[in-house]
């Protein structure tokens, strides 16, 4: 039987970039149609390093919320060499923050003050393990002289399995993981890890980016790899497993930006995610797992109550937008102008 409609509690998106000012006014709303909470990406210019920093960008992201949405946004600190405990045990027992992010030096947009060595932050992992705060992980390699294809499994060897082996009581989330492997590595050590999965991974693979010449549009980090990691994706986002769950990494750059000599890692998808998410769990006959990876798995792991209201989604194809309007500029849609098959029907 063709399941044309579904219902599913309020998801959560576990890895989001609002950016701030003019870029967070327009994107903000895409997210809040679709998703009761998220987990907020600290990389701005100025990464959210303290505890007042946080304050203000949540208050920021709440006045520029639309009135008719219940939204929480739920802050992350952004990690350097200089972090202290203090900042980190006082932010998460005041409610601040819900996690740490941990961004190695020069991995993609605005690390530039990410973390140098990990040995560097020890105390930091120390603290969190103490506390039970989930570090949330980039993980690729920093070196770039590592094939840029390669860089998430050399970050795995390398660094996470010392890293779980050191620390055996840290919570860790594998942010937008993208290899076959790293799903391994994922159900492995799972519960205290997890894995999220973005729509476009699942979507694209790295000879979509080079689909009738550069594509600009499906260019992020971590780069889109080989088809049969996409595929291995697909089945671990749609198994059920309690280790996966949503996290859409929507990262808007500007089109300017995206289409210039040096283009900037990140795919907008917010208007589409929960779309996309729908189309996938459809196409692997697994639509009755939507609401453990969208609403269910990611809540527990981060200990928070389960969302009250609901969304559906039904099979009732619609072209979504294919850009939005930012000053003189604009910001290209994930799928923008596709006839998408599943669209939401409402939200409650
Ligand atoms: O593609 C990406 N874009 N990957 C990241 O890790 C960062 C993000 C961004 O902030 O644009
Ligand atoms: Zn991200």
């Amino acid at each position: 039987m063709t399941i044309n409609s579904i219902t599913i509690r309020k998801p959560d998106d576990c890895h989001l970039h609002l950016r701030d000012d003019s870029i967070l006014r327009v994107v903000l709303p895409y997210t809040v149609s679709q998703f009761a909470r998220a987990v907020i990406m600290p990389n701005l210019v100025t990464p959210i390093t303290t505890i007042s920093l946080a304050e203000s960008y949540r208050n920021e992201i709440l006045t520029s919320c639309p009135g008719e949405f219940d939204f929480h946004p739920l802050m992350t600190c952004y990690l350097t060499d200089m972090t202290t405990p203090k900042e980190i045990e006082f932010g998460f027992f005041e409610n601040v923050w819900v996690a740490a992010k941990l961004y190695p030096i020069g991995v993609t947009t605005n690390s530039n003050q990410g973390v140098t060595d990990l040995i560097k932050i020890a105390p930091i992992f120390e603290c969190m393990e103490k506390i039970g705060m989930p570090l949330l992980i980039h993980g690729e390699t920093a070196n770039s002289d590592i094939d840029i294809f390669d860089r998430e499994a050399v970050f795995m060897e390398n660094s996470l399995l010392p890293l779980l082996k050191r620390y055996q009581g840290l919570k860790i989330v594998l942010e937008h993981i993208t290899t076959n492997e790293t799903i391994d590595i994922v159900r492995k050590y799972a519960p205290r890890i997890a894995g999220t999965i973005t729509p476009h991974h699942m979507m694209l693979n790295r000879t979509s980016l080079f689909q009738g010449g550069f594509q600009p549009h499906h260019y992020c980090l971590p780069i889109a790899k080989r088809e049969y990691h996409r595929l291995a994706l697909r089945k671990a986002a749609t198994s059920g497993e309690s280790c996966f769950f949503i996290g859409t990494d929507s990262a808007p750059h500007l089109r300017s930006i995206k289409e210039s000599s040096c283009c900037s890692a990140g795919i907008f998808v917010a208007a589409t995610a929960l779309q996309s998410y729908a189309q996938i769990f459809a196409e692997e006959c697994a639509l009755n797992q939507l609401e453990a990876f969208a609403s269910l798995n990611g809540a527990r792991f981060y200990g928070l109550p389960l969302n009250k209201g609901t969304v559906t989604l039904e099979q009732n194809p619609s072209r979504v937008l294919k850009t939005i309007t930012i000053g003189d500029d604009e910001i290209v849609v994930f799928r923008g102008g596709e006839l998408i098959p599943w669209s939401i029907k409402n939200n409650k």
